[in-house]
Protein backbone atom coordinates (compact mmCIF):
# COMPACT_ATOMS: atom_id res chain seq x y z
CA UNK A 1 0.00 0.00 0.00
CA UNK A 2 1.20 3.29 -0.65
CA UNK A 3 0.15 5.98 1.35
CA UNK A 4 -0.41 9.80 -0.41
CA UNK A 5 -1.43 11.81 2.25
CA UNK A 6 -0.36 13.43 5.54
CA UNK A 7 -3.12 12.55 7.60
CA UNK A 8 -2.82 9.02 6.64
CA UNK A 9 0.80 9.00 7.74
CA UNK A 10 -0.18 10.40 10.98
CA UNK A 11 -3.14 8.15 11.37
CA UNK A 12 -1.33 5.25 10.79
CA UNK A 13 1.65 6.54 12.89
CA UNK A 14 4.38 6.82 10.84
CA UNK A 15 6.55 9.39 10.11
CA UNK A 16 5.93 11.16 7.09
CA UNK A 17 9.20 10.90 4.97
CA UNK A 18 7.80 13.53 2.04
CA UNK A 19 7.76 16.32 4.45
CA UNK A 20 10.83 18.01 5.27
CA UNK A 21 11.33 16.57 9.24
CA UNK A 22 13.45 16.16 11.76
CA UNK A 23 14.52 12.47 9.97
CA UNK A 24 14.75 14.57 6.54
CA UNK A 25 18.95 14.22 6.71
CA UNK A 26 18.66 10.57 7.36
CA UNK A 27 16.32 9.76 4.43
CA UNK A 28 18.37 12.01 1.71
CA UNK A 29 21.64 9.92 2.44
CA UNK A 30 19.53 6.96 1.86
CA UNK A 31 17.95 7.54 -1.01
CA UNK A 32 21.41 8.69 -2.22
CA UNK A 33 23.65 5.69 -1.17
CA UNK A 34 21.62 2.93 -1.20
CA UNK A 35 23.21 1.50 -5.03
CA UNK A 36 26.02 2.94 -3.81
CA UNK A 37 26.57 1.44 -0.28
CA UNK A 38 25.82 -2.54 0.48
CA UNK A 39 23.98 -3.09 3.73
CA UNK A 40 20.61 -2.76 5.18
CA UNK A 41 18.93 0.08 7.32
CA UNK A 42 18.87 -0.77 11.43
CA UNK A 43 16.72 1.10 13.33
CA UNK A 44 17.66 0.77 17.19
CA UNK A 45 14.75 1.39 19.32
CA UNK A 46 11.28 0.87 17.32
CA UNK A 47 8.48 1.30 19.70
CA UNK A 48 5.14 1.88 17.98
CA UNK A 49 7.14 1.99 14.31
CA UNK A 50 6.83 5.73 13.61
CA UNK A 51 10.65 5.51 11.78
CA UNK A 52 10.55 1.79 11.39
CA UNK A 53 7.69 1.60 9.20
CA UNK A 54 8.90 5.06 7.32
CA UNK A 55 12.07 3.79 6.80
CA UNK A 56 10.37 0.47 5.11
CA UNK A 57 7.59 2.15 2.69
CA UNK A 58 10.51 4.77 1.79
CA UNK A 59 12.80 1.60 0.63
CA UNK A 60 9.55 0.46 -1.24
CA UNK A 61 9.04 4.16 -3.05
CA UNK A 62 12.62 4.70 -4.00
CA UNK A 63 12.69 1.09 -5.69
CA UNK A 64 15.44 0.01 -3.17
CA UNK A 65 15.48 -4.27 -2.21
CA UNK A 66 17.00 -3.35 1.35
CA UNK A 67 15.83 -4.21 4.38
CA UNK A 68 14.88 -2.44 7.65
CA UNK A 69 16.03 -4.75 10.81
CA UNK A 70 13.98 -3.12 13.84
CA UNK A 71 15.13 -3.93 17.74
CA UNK A 72 13.20 -3.64 20.13
CA UNK A 73 12.13 -5.11 23.69
CA UNK A 74 8.56 -4.15 22.95
CA UNK A 75 8.25 -3.63 26.77
CA UNK A 76 10.00 -0.65 26.71
CA UNK A 77 13.28 0.05 28.50
CA UNK A 78 15.19 -2.71 30.23
CA UNK A 79 14.36 -2.71 34.59
CA UNK A 80 18.24 -1.87 35.30
CA UNK A 81 19.65 1.66 34.61
CA UNK A 82 23.01 2.58 34.05
CA UNK A 83 24.07 5.70 36.35
CA UNK A 84 25.51 7.39 32.99
CA UNK A 85 21.59 7.89 32.06
CA UNK A 86 21.43 10.11 35.42
CA UNK A 87 20.41 14.02 35.09
CA UNK A 88 23.86 14.73 37.29
CA UNK A 89 26.32 13.47 34.49
CA UNK A 90 24.54 16.64 32.27
CA UNK A 91 25.97 18.57 35.11
CA UNK A 92 29.18 17.04 34.92
CA UNK A 93 29.73 16.92 31.18
CA UNK A 94 29.01 20.51 31.53
CA UNK A 95 31.51 21.44 34.63
CA UNK A 96 34.19 19.33 32.33
CA UNK A 97 33.40 21.44 29.15
CA UNK A 98 32.15 18.59 27.16
CA UNK A 99 28.46 20.46 26.77
CA UNK A 100 27.80 24.05 26.45
CA UNK A 101 26.19 26.96 28.72
CA UNK A 102 23.60 27.12 26.38
CA UNK A 103 23.06 22.93 26.54
CA UNK A 104 22.73 23.21 30.07
CA UNK A 105 20.76 25.93 30.61
CA UNK A 106 17.99 24.28 28.22
CA UNK A 107 18.68 20.94 30.19
CA UNK A 108 17.64 22.81 33.41
CA UNK A 109 14.78 24.24 32.02
CA UNK A 110 13.02 21.12 30.46
CA UNK A 111 13.87 18.62 33.69
CA UNK A 112 12.31 21.92 35.46
CA UNK A 113 9.34 22.32 33.28
CA UNK A 114 8.81 18.47 33.22
CA UNK A 115 8.51 18.56 37.29
CA UNK A 116 6.59 21.37 37.62
CA UNK A 117 4.03 19.31 35.25
CA UNK A 118 4.29 16.26 37.05
CA UNK A 119 4.40 17.17 39.96
CA UNK A 120 4.72 15.05 43.12
CA UNK A 121 6.33 12.34 41.00
CA UNK A 122 9.80 11.31 40.99
CA UNK A 123 11.55 11.78 37.90
CA UNK A 124 13.89 10.08 36.32
CA UNK A 125 15.45 8.53 32.97
CA UNK A 126 11.97 6.30 33.02
CA UNK A 127 9.69 8.72 33.73
CA UNK A 128 11.57 11.83 32.38
CA UNK A 129 10.00 10.96 28.48
CA UNK A 130 6.31 12.13 27.56
CA UNK A 131 6.33 8.18 26.72
CA UNK A 132 7.21 7.55 29.82
CA UNK A 133 9.43 4.22 29.24
CA UNK A 134 7.57 2.84 25.94
CA UNK A 135 5.40 -0.02 27.38
CA UNK A 136 2.77 0.83 25.46
CA UNK A 137 3.42 -0.90 22.04
CA UNK A 138 3.48 -4.56 21.18
CA UNK A 139 5.25 -6.45 18.15
CA UNK A 140 2.04 -7.66 17.26
CA UNK A 141 0.80 -4.14 17.09
CA UNK A 142 3.45 -3.43 14.30
CA UNK A 143 3.25 -6.55 12.40
CA UNK A 144 -0.99 -6.15 12.10
CA UNK A 145 0.84 -2.34 10.65
CA UNK A 146 3.14 -4.11 8.44
CA UNK A 147 0.40 -6.61 7.33
CA UNK A 148 -1.93 -3.60 6.34
CA UNK A 149 0.67 -1.72 4.60
CA UNK A 150 1.84 -4.94 2.50
CA UNK A 151 5.34 -4.23 3.38
CA UNK A 152 7.80 -7.61 2.90
CA UNK A 153 11.06 -5.62 3.80
CA UNK A 154 10.90 -5.59 7.74
CA UNK A 155 12.16 -7.89 10.40
CA UNK A 156 11.47 -6.87 14.23
CA UNK A 157 14.01 -8.65 16.57
CA UNK A 158 12.35 -8.57 20.13
CA UNK A 159 14.42 -8.84 23.41
CA UNK A 160 16.65 -6.84 25.21
CA UNK A 161 19.45 -6.00 22.97
CA UNK A 162 22.21 -7.52 24.84
CA UNK A 163 20.27 -10.67 24.26
CA UNK A 164 18.83 -9.97 20.67
CA UNK A 165 22.49 -8.20 19.09
CA UNK A 166 23.97 -11.83 18.34
CA UNK A 167 25.21 -12.78 15.07
CA UNK A 168 21.82 -14.42 13.60
CA UNK A 169 19.87 -11.42 14.02
CA UNK A 170 20.99 -8.49 11.61
CA UNK A 171 22.01 -8.02 7.93
CA UNK A 172 26.11 -8.42 7.79
CA UNK A 173 26.48 -5.49 6.18
CA UNK A 174 24.74 -2.48 7.35
CA UNK A 175 24.49 1.10 5.17
CA UNK A 176 22.33 3.45 8.06
CA UNK A 177 21.53 2.85 11.08
CA UNK A 178 18.48 5.07 13.32
CA UNK A 179 19.88 4.61 16.75
CA UNK A 180 17.33 6.25 18.80
CA UNK A 181 17.06 4.06 21.96
CA UNK A 182 17.68 6.84 24.49
CA UNK A 183 20.13 4.87 27.52
CA UNK A 184 23.77 4.42 27.77
CA UNK A 185 23.50 0.44 27.34
CA UNK A 186 21.67 0.35 24.18
CA UNK A 187 24.11 2.47 22.55
CA UNK A 188 27.21 1.10 23.81
CA UNK A 189 25.45 -2.62 22.72
CA UNK A 190 24.57 -0.85 19.68
CA UNK A 191 27.77 0.17 18.75
CA UNK A 192 29.55 -3.01 19.70
CA UNK A 193 27.33 -4.74 17.54
CA UNK A 194 27.25 -2.87 14.67
CA UNK A 195 30.64 -0.91 13.96
CA UNK A 196 32.14 -3.67 12.18
CA UNK A 197 28.80 -4.23 10.16
CA UNK A 198 28.80 -0.89 9.03
CA UNK A 199 29.55 -0.32 5.38
CA UNK A 200 32.62 1.80 4.32
CA UNK A 201 30.14 5.35 4.04
CA UNK A 202 28.02 4.22 6.52
CA UNK A 203 25.95 6.30 8.18
CA UNK A 204 24.48 6.42 12.08
CA UNK A 205 21.79 9.08 13.02
CA UNK A 206 22.27 10.03 16.37
CA UNK A 207 19.11 10.73 17.98
CA UNK A 208 19.92 11.53 21.45
CA UNK A 209 23.48 13.19 20.92
CA UNK A 210 21.84 16.47 21.92
CA UNK A 211 19.13 15.00 24.57
CA UNK A 212 17.53 17.64 27.42
CA UNK A 213 16.72 13.82 29.05
CA UNK A 214 19.40 11.38 28.07
CA UNK A 215 22.74 12.40 28.97
CA UNK A 216 23.70 8.63 28.58
CA UNK A 217 23.62 8.61 24.79
CA UNK A 218 26.15 11.12 24.31
CA UNK A 219 28.64 9.34 26.79
CA UNK A 220 28.33 6.14 25.27
CA UNK A 221 28.95 7.78 21.90
CA UNK A 222 32.32 9.74 22.98
CA UNK A 223 33.70 6.73 24.63
CA UNK A 224 33.13 4.73 21.79
CA UNK A 225 34.40 7.10 19.44
CA UNK A 226 37.69 8.11 21.61
CA UNK A 227 40.22 5.86 19.85
CA UNK A 228 38.46 6.00 16.24
CA UNK A 229 39.13 8.75 13.52
CA UNK A 230 35.31 9.33 13.16
CA UNK A 231 33.69 12.28 15.31
CA UNK A 232 30.04 13.10 15.21
CA UNK A 233 29.15 15.57 13.02
CA UNK A 234 26.33 18.23 13.81
CA UNK A 235 23.58 19.48 10.67
CA UNK A 236 23.40 22.86 10.34
CA UNK A 237 20.13 24.46 11.86
CA UNK A 238 18.13 27.59 12.58
CA UNK A 239 17.81 29.39 15.38
CA UNK A 240 16.42 27.67 18.00
CA UNK A 241 16.19 23.95 16.43
CA UNK A 242 17.42 21.16 18.42
CA UNK A 243 21.02 19.88 17.36
CA UNK A 244 20.85 17.12 15.20
CA UNK A 245 23.86 14.60 14.72
CA UNK A 246 25.05 11.95 12.61
CA UNK A 247 28.60 9.68 12.14
CA UNK A 248 29.65 8.78 8.65
CA UNK A 249 32.17 5.72 8.53
CA UNK A 250 35.36 6.50 6.96
CA UNK A 251 36.20 5.03 3.41
CA UNK A 252 38.97 3.00 5.21
C1 LIG B 1 12.56 6.65 21.72
S1 LIG B 1 11.88 5.05 21.56
C2 LIG B 1 12.05 4.72 19.85
C3 LIG B 1 11.18 5.59 19.00
C4 LIG B 1 11.02 5.10 17.59
N1 LIG B 1 12.26 5.17 16.83
C5 LIG B 1 9.92 5.84 16.88
O1 LIG B 1 10.07 6.12 15.70
O2 LIG B 1 8.89 6.15 17.48
C6 LIG B 1 13.11 4.06 22.32
C7 LIG B 1 12.84 2.59 22.23
O3 LIG B 1 14.03 1.90 22.59
C8 LIG B 1 13.68 0.71 23.27
N2 LIG B 1 14.82 0.29 24.09
C9 LIG B 1 15.64 1.08 24.82
N3 LIG B 1 16.62 0.35 25.39
C10 LIG B 1 16.41 -0.94 24.99
C11 LIG B 1 17.12 -2.17 25.21
N4 LIG B 1 18.24 -2.20 25.95
N5 LIG B 1 16.65 -3.29 24.64
C12 LIG B 1 15.54 -3.25 23.87
N6 LIG B 1 14.82 -2.13 23.61
C13 LIG B 1 15.26 -0.98 24.15
C14 LIG B 1 12.44 1.06 24.08
O4 LIG B 1 11.65 -0.09 24.30
C15 LIG B 1 11.74 2.09 23.16
O5 LIG B 1 10.70 1.50 22.41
Amino acid sequence: MRLTHDWEFNVMGIYNYRKIGTFKPMFDYIAENHDKIAGDIVDVGVYRGVTTLGLGLFLKEIGSDKKVYGFDSFSGFPPASNPNDEFERFEEMFSQGKISKAYWEAVQYYWKTIGFLKEGKQLDQFTVSTSENFANTSKELLERKIDYLGLDNIELIEGFFEDTMTDGQAPSKVLAVNLDCDLYDGYVNTFDFIWERLSPGGYIWLDEYYSLKFPGARIATDEFLADKAEKPKMYPRNKGEFERWHIIKNQN
